[in-house]
């Protein structure tokens, strides 16, 4: 099972290289696995990314990347090894 590959099936996703979370079919993705197997924790990550950027983009809501992303290829997933952010904290 490769995710990668899965998740940019041109079969099942138009222009599957594109990053769009907003696609309509957004949902059909695989990065937590599926059938028997599928992630025990996909609740919990989604609630803590949905809180942790949530309070990022609440704290720093100028942000623009500093520099080119830092990729890191596997066969079974692809991630990043750094996202380095240009921001500024806003007075509350
Ligand atoms: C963004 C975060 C996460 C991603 C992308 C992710 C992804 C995955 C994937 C792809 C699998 C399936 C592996 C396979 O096919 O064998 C998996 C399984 C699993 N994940 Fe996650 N996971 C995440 C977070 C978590 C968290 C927070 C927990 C626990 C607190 C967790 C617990 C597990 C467990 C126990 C399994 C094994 C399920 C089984 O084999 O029946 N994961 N995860």
């Amino acid at each position: 099972m490769s995710y990668i590959s899965a998740n940019r099936d041109d079969d099942v996703f138009e222009d599957p290289n594109r990053f769009d979370i907003l696609r309509d079919n957004a949902d059909k993705h695989l990065a937590f696995g599926i059938g028997a197997h599928f992630c025990l924790g996909a609740s919990l990550a989604r609630l803590q990314l949905r809180c942790v950027l949530g309070e990022l983009y609440r704290q720093l809501p100028e942000n623009s990347l500093a520099e080119a992303p830092m990729p890191m290829y596997s066969v079974w997933f692809n991630a990043l090894k750094a996202m380095p952010v240009r921001t500024c904290p806003v007075a509350h």
